[in-house]
């Protein structure tokens, strides 16, 4: 303390006793000198307002001198003089952050501002809103029979605490809902969490710099207000009934794969599974193996189904099996971390190279044949199955899905297959173009999502901007993080995310740790709020445009990453990898947005000229001393 009161009184002239509390460390960009920016201090326990400088035309009554004023004439062309902020530099203002959804991403949150960044304790108050009864978003919301990830499981984890547990290669729903849960608990990732809580409305307020939300518990609506608004409300939530004429007079049981009927008893039944995207291809097998049913997959157009690295490459043991389990040894093995992370690495390399299969042109063409050769084996080379299962165009253009024991199914007498249009559903059947008519008890409609990324609430920007508006012919974002007239609104899983290859939770992960660096800049650097500029955004879409051309989710197919259509703009996917979205969202690029500050004076956050830390006497304050480099031969 006598030290810093030393330097202090040389810099200063009426500097009382100065008293010290805690301080917290507020690093923006990881390892830099842990050089502490607030201690929670307000600059008024006898630091010095002014730096001994009355900030006014007057001194003692009398006229303020040049001298006095910093040699300042009082002319302010720019609405740049504000009275000092009497706090230290960059103390951070209290934000409060509302996270919409408590699946994978929304959890990832509450674990980066309980845990990961401790720093944010002090100064944000986090609340998580989940309309439904319980976490885990896509994991709670489809159980259908066989629903499992079609990544390893070892890289679809929480990366904060992955799971050495595993019972096979690709976990079920179920066993993937109970370790959400599980890492919930162990971390206390329900601290901020409030259940059976909807979002209904958000209407930007830009006087205040606040998010206005509409909340609704039991029917009863109420209002709240936060700073930053962050949307994990996912992509594949709301399912989607088939436009099919005639499905509501069906006298039968209908079921979807996103509201899985569990009461009801499948076996012994005549059952239509409608659609074979992952979920149908999932289902189909699971109906054809109970007792007594004969099932009947719908399809409109073919899928890949096959593995571009199977199992036992990244098991590294000889396996027959399409979905092993982890022998005990095994699991043994990666409950050690290093053991368990270079597994884990592995598999992440290894998909991080077949990336490059997603590329038109040769490599894909050589995914084709070999996809191919894959699935008739599993199609026991049947002429008709083979012609209609086995996709003309690109791999990777539709989702790829391992999909055990699907094409298998098909060889089972009870299981069988139609490629001809849906006309319509009768009381009892469904009818076909080709004027079939197949009979049946349960018509399962796997046919997918609301995915066109426009909430189903208002969610009003600048100007009165609804983002179901902006939204409603393509969902345009910046780096799927953001998007320009939506101040403080940040997006896990927006449009044109890392959705289309390896494990989504990784850049989730990611992406949650670039909304922290906004969060501490904004805190910290007394800004009101951020926003992409519209031209940014406009040149991200459109560039990225131009990658997805060499892309094959710009393939001949028809797909959800389309938003189901074949000719579309990819609007789900980002154009390029993993590696390259993980360097591009790894610093903010704050020449990308639009920073509007709190006061007329974006440097209002340097306080009274000094930072908290050097307050603490404790503290080093030589810590930017280098030691003498040596240079290289070469240079
Ligand atoms: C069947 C299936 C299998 C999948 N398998 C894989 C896989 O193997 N690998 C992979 O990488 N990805 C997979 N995915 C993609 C998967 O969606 C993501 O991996 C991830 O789970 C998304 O997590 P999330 O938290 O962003 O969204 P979600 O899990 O969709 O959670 C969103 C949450 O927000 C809540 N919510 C929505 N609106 C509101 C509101 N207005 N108010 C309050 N709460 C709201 C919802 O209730 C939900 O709980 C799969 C998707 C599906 C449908
Ligand atoms: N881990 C996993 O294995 C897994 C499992 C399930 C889901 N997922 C994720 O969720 C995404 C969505 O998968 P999903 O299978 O639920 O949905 P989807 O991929 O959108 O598939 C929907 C299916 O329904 C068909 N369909 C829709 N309307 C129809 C109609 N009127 N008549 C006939 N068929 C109709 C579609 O046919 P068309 O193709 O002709 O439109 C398609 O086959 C996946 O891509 C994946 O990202 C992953």
């Amino acid at each position: 303390m006598a030290l810093c009161n030393k330097i202090f009184l040389s810099i200063t002239h009426n500097l009382p006793n100065t008293t010290m509390t805690a301080q917290v460390s507020v690093s923006i960009d990881g390892p830099v000198p842990d050089v502490p920016v607030k201690n929670g201090l307000n600059g008024v326990n006898g630091i010095p307002k002014t730096n001994g400088i009355h900030v006014s035309n007057e001194m003692n009554g009398k006229p303020a001198t040049k001298a006095a004023l910093n040699g300042h004439s009082d002319n302010d062309f720019f609405g740049h003089s504000i009275p000092l902020n009497h706090e230290y530099a960059f103390t951070p203002r209290k934000l409060r952050v509302v996270t919409i959804g408590a699946g994978f991403s929304g959890l990832l949150m509450a674990h980066k501002i309980q845990h990961r960044f401790p720093d944010l304790q002090d100064f944000v108050q986090h609340t998580i809103y989940e309309a439904r009864s319980d976490v885990g978003g896509t994991w709670l919301i489809n159980s259908y029979p066989g629903v499992q990830c079609d990544v390893p499981s070892h890289i679809y984890a929480f990366p904060f605490d992955p799971n050495p547990n595993w019972s096979r290669f690709y976990s079920s729903g179920a066993e993937i809902q109970q370790y959400i849960k599980d890492t919930v608990k162990k971390w206390n990732l329900d601290r901020d969490l409030q259940l059976n809580t909807k979002v209904a409305g958000a209407v930007w307020e830009e006087d205040s710099g606040r998010w206005k939300l509409t909340v609704e518990k039991d029917g009863e609506q109420r209002e709240e207000y936060c700073d930053i608004l962050i949307s994990a409300q996912g992509v594949l939530v709301h399912h989607s009934w088939p436009d099919i004429p005639g499905l509501a007079h069906f006298k039968g049981h209908i079921t979807h794969s996103a509201h899985w009927d569990h009461e009801y008893d499948y076996s012994n039944k005549r059952i239509a599974v409608i659609g074979n995207g992952s979920s149908g291809i999932q289902i189909t097998p699971q109906m054809a193996n109970l007792p007594g049913t004969e099932v009947m997959n719908f399809m409109r157009s073919p899928a890949w189904v096959y593995y571009r690295v199977p199992p036992s490459k990244h098991l590294g043991r000889d396996v027959e099996d399409a979905n092993p389990a982890y022998s005990e040894e095994e699991k043994q093995r990666f409950r050690n971390p290093d053991a368990h992370k270079e597994y884990r690495k592995g598999i992440i390399s290894r998909t991080n190279k077949a990336f490059r299969l997603f590329i038109k042109g040769e490599n894909n063409e050589a995914a084709c044949k070999f996809g191919a050769q894959q699935m008739a084996e599993k199609l026991n080379h049947d002429p008709d199955l083979c012609e209609k299962l086995i996709p003309k165009w690109e791999v990777g253009c539709r989702r790829v899905t391992p999909g055990p024991g699907y094409l298998e199914a098909f060889a089972k007498p009870n299981c069988n297959l139609s490629n001809s249009p849906i006309t319509k559903i009768t009381d009892n059947a469904v009818h076909t173009a080709d004027g079939n008519v197949f009979e049946c008890d349960v018509v399962i409609c796997a046919t997918g999502f609301d995915v066109s990324h426009c909430p189903r609430y208002p969610i009003v920007g600048q100007n009165g901007i609804k983002l179901a508006d902006k939204w409603a012919e393509e969902p345009e974002s910046y780096m799927s993080v953001a998007t320009s007239k939506f101040p403080n609104y940040f997006i896990m899983m927006g449009p044109n995310c890392l959705g289309g290859h390896g494990s989504l939770v990784e850049s989730l992960n990611w992406t949650g740790d670039y909304f922290v660096k906004w969060i501490k800049k904004m805190a910290t650097e007394d800004i009101k709020y951020v926003v992409p500029k519209r031209s940014v955004e406009d040149a991200f879409v459109k560039y990225g445009d131009e990658v997805h051309k060499t892309l094959v989710w710009t393939g001949g197919c028809k797909s959800w990453y389309k938003r189901n259509r074949v000719d579309g703009r990819v609007t789900a996917l980002f154009g390029g990898s993993a590696i390259l979205f993980h360097r591009l969202i790894s610093d903010l690029r704050p020449e990308d947005f639009e920073i509007e500050y709190n006061s007329t004076n974006p440097f209002r956050f340097m306080g009274n000229g000094f930072t908290g830390y050097e307050m603490e006497e404790a503290n080093d304050l030589s810590y930017y001393v280098e030691v003498a480099d040596t240079p290289s031969s070469s240079a």
